[in-house]
């Protein structure tokens, strides 16, 4: 934890000052050659809007805000309602920089430190965002909470109700119940899937995924698991989706299906995946799929109802830490522990 100075917000941004902000596992890729320190992460910020810069006319200091994403609004994919494959997603969102100035963040000496991690570095007490990827929400909801919206419970929700497209009585297997997965469970029910497979290596995944909607779990080294699956529903199932990445897990994800069945992949891996032709020769397709496929500004609206009215508990995914335990807040989410650690800078902060 170290004190630096933040530019106040430029044309099209806004100062928040962060409620909460869960990790996903993204903010860990600075400790690998794919994004160099020095850099603020965190990118599943909320918060209350406490500065407007220039030009910002639909939001107001004091206005409760979910911090998603950065896209830029105008390329083909944008244009398209797909800000998750905005030409520029990876310069916006996993270098820290900000398009067309290096950074707004410095150290106690003055070095630059980066602090555009997903357009908004929120794992910190404030952040500045563009006003574009703030979703604004009602103030009577429980504010330090809803971060995870933006990323991770909006991917396993969006790859249901999106990409997949899951239909009333149709089946679904997920493989990892984390956020992801869990978030699947949660949105197949909402979209009225008759079979939800849960498969997962802890068993105590797999028993909040019964709560959260999943009529048939498995720990993931049931013999035949395969064919198990396969046999809850004559022919296979119509879709599956992994979220593990785990190159042998996405294989299970592709055999359990239908002749025509999809398997959406959203577990990010740098590992070959093992697919044989003949898996796929029954018309199968294997998707990939980033955020969901979400328009995060229409899509958590929809999530903030469904949870309002008991249908998509996510809060059942998440505990709170102090920021300042977010070693801790880690150690939790790595053993397993801890579904969707948030991390809650102090209250007193002016
Ligand atoms: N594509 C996207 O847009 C996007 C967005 C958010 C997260 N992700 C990625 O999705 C993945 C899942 O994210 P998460 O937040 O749910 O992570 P998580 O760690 O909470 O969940 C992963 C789950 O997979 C389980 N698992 C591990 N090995 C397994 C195996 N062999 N068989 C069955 N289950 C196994 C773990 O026990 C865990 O419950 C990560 O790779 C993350 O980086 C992708
Ligand atoms: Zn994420
Ligand atoms: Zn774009």
């Amino acid at each position: 934890m170290e004190d630096v100075e933040i530019d106040a917000p430029g044309p099209g941004q806004v100062l928040v000052r962060i409620a909460g902000v869960g990790i996903c596992h993204s903010d860990f890729l600075p400790r690998t050659p794919m994004a160099k320190p020095p850099i603020v992460t965190g990118h599943e910020g909320s918060g209350v809007v406490a500065a407007l810069g220039a030009g910002v006319t639909d939001l107001a200091i004091g206005d409760h805000v979910v911090l998603s994403f950065d896209s830029c609004g105008d390329c083909r994919n944008c244009l398209d309602a797909q800000p998750a494959y905005c030409t520029s997603f990876w310069p916006r969102n996993m270098s820290g920089f900000r398009p067309g100035r290096p950074t707004n963040v410095r150290d106690a000496q003055g070095q630059p430190v980066k602090g555009n991690w997903f357009g908004q570095s929120s794992f910190a007490e404030y952040s500045v965002v563009a006003a574009r990827n703030a979703v604004k929400v009602d103030p009577s909801l429980p504010l330090e909470l809803l971060g995870p919206l933006s990323c991770g419970v909006l991917t396993g929700a969006g790859s249901v109700f999106t990409s997949l497209d899951v239909q009333a009585g149709s089946s679904l297997a997920v493989f990892g119940t984390g956020t992801v997965g869990l978030s699947a469970v949660m949105a197949a029910r909402v979209a009225g899937a008759a079979v939800i497979v849960a498969v997962d290596v802890n068993p105590d995944r797999l028993r909040l995924a019964e709560k959260l909607g999943a009529t048939n779990t498995f720990v993931a080294d049931t013999e035949d698991l395969v064919e198990v699956v396969k046999a809850l529903v004559p022919g296979g199932l119509d879709y599956s989706l992994d979220t593990t990445g785990v190159p042998a897990v996405v294989s299970n994800a592709i055999d359990v299906l239908r002749l025509r069945g999809v398997c959406g992949c959203v577990g990010v891996q740098l590992k070959p995946l093992l697919v044989r032709p003949d898996q796929l020769a029954f018309g199968r397709t294997i998707k990939g799929i980033l955020e969901g496929d979400s328009v995060p500004k229409l899509l958590i609206p929809r999530l903030l109802e469904l949870w309002r009215q008991g249908r998509f508990p996510f809060d059942q995914l998440i505990r709170t830490f102090p920021l300042e335990q977010i070693n801790e807040a880690e150690r939790a989410m790595k053993s397993g522990a801890v579904v969707k650690p948030v991390l809650v800078p102090r209250k007193d902060v002016s």
